[in-house]
């Protein structure tokens, strides 16, 4: 994406050759920074403290985390560790032990000193494809809107997202808001409730930075608002990221999707899910029973920071500092409640049966693991 008259991807590896520079998602949307990563501690940093979020760019940073840790010792023991440590920031998105085992796969069983050469080039190659994943995703939805465009025949399709699953949180285009680029691009008109996703913001300060900065109209809503608007007919469709999808289509996606999902039902407003074929965790089934939801600081929810009269970011306190505060990351909504998938591959019924219809390579290791 442009910024500034520069086109960049969230993450890329820098002049050096070896260091990998992000952009500080938690600057934004009041500043455009980058974070220089040197080592695999700085990597592991970098997600669990959501310097970069979203599950595709969670396990693009930790396939140039086992790079860092590979230059600094290209042993087995350095690979180990650093596998364990980026493992072990955050539990919900998928992707993160996607990209370990593909990193593991690439490098394991070379000689030393190919090691690392080999890791930069698989870690490239993780992200090259999902870029390409998040274009085929877009074109997909892309025909949906179009039809539901026309279905409306006047007046910019009304769309609803939750968090943030723009390029902010792949490598570029993103997810959900991939086909809302190529609508826009294409002239369909669209307009976007976005919602604020609290307590990180992903919707107001990301979501809302992204689209602003690629000229789609848009409206930042309170979490709460997305029921009314479905209720009085504002919505036409929701579309939302995923950080998790299981065999069976059940979907872990920012805390509060749910809710939304549940809204859409009962007001008759499709409701689709973006998704890369590495957020399919085909070992899971039933999402609710099996999904690791990740439990944050309670500090998130107790405090918000934004710009303060002098211009500076600030951090202010929301609720009695006795109250204690529980902070669930992720929810799960159930695959009945998803109208359709939109993957790489197309557009599925939210079901074994849809995802095996566009990922058929996955049937035999689906059915060993006793799924009907
Ligand atoms: O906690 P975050 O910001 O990493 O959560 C991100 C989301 O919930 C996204 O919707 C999801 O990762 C899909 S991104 C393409």
């Amino acid at each position: 994406m442009r910024i500034a008259g520069e086109w960049y991807r969230t993450i890329r590896v820098a002049d050096d050759g070896r260091s990998v520079d992000v952009i500080d998602q938690r600057a934004l949307p009041f500043s455009f920074e980058i974070m220089r990563l040197t080592t695999v501690e700085q990597a592991a940093f970098a997600i669990s403290e959501m310097v970069v979020r979203g599950a595709p760019l969670i396990g693009a940073t930790a396939a140039y985390g086992v790079c860092l840790a590979l230059l600094k010792n290209p042993m087995h023991g350095s690979l180990d560790r650093a596998l364990e440590l980026l493992g072990a920031t955050r539990p919900t998105a998928v992707n993160l032990r996607w990209a370990l085992e593909v990193m593991d796969e690439a490098v394991r069983y070379l000689p030393v000193e190919e090691r690392v050469a080999a890791a930069y080039q698989r870690a490239a190659r993780i992200c090259d494809d999902d870029v390409e994943i998040s274009k085929s995703i877009g074109r997909h939805g892309l025909a949906i809107f179009r039809e539901l465009a026309a279905a409306k025949g006047s007046g910019p399709l009304n769309i609803l997202t939750h968090c943030n699953a723009g390029w902010l949180a792949t490598v570029d285009w993103g997810t959900a808001l991939a086909p809302i680029y190529m609508a826009h691009d294409e002239g369909v008109g669209v307009h976007v409730w976005v919602d604020e996703t609290r307590p990180r913001n992903q919707g107001a300060s990301l979501t809302a930075y992204e689209l602003g900065a690629h000229g789609v109209p848009h409206s930042v809503i309170v979490d709460n608002c997305g029921g009314h608007l479905m209720q009085h007919g504002m919505v036409d469709v929701c579309i939302v990221g995923t950080d998790r999808t299981t065999a069976a289509g059940d979907v872990a996606n920012k805390i509060g999707t749910y809710l939304k999902a549940l809204a859409a039902r009962d007001n008759g407003v499709p409701f689709y899910v973006a998704l890369p074929q590495t957020t399919i965790d085909w070992q899971a089934r039933d999402g609710v029973a099996e999904i690791p939801i990740e439990e944050r600081e309670a500090r998130e929810v107790r405090f918000i920071s934004g710009l303060g009269p002098d211009g500076r970011v600030v951090e202010v306190e929301l609720t009695p500092p006795s109250s204690p505060a529980a902070n669930y990351a992720f929810d799960v909504t159930p695959a009945r409640l998803v109208t359709g998938f939109i993957t790489d591959r197309g557009v599925c019924e939210a079901s074994l049966d849809g995802l095996l219809s566009l990922f058929p390579e996955w049937e035999s290791d689906v059915r060993e693991e006793g799924f009907e």
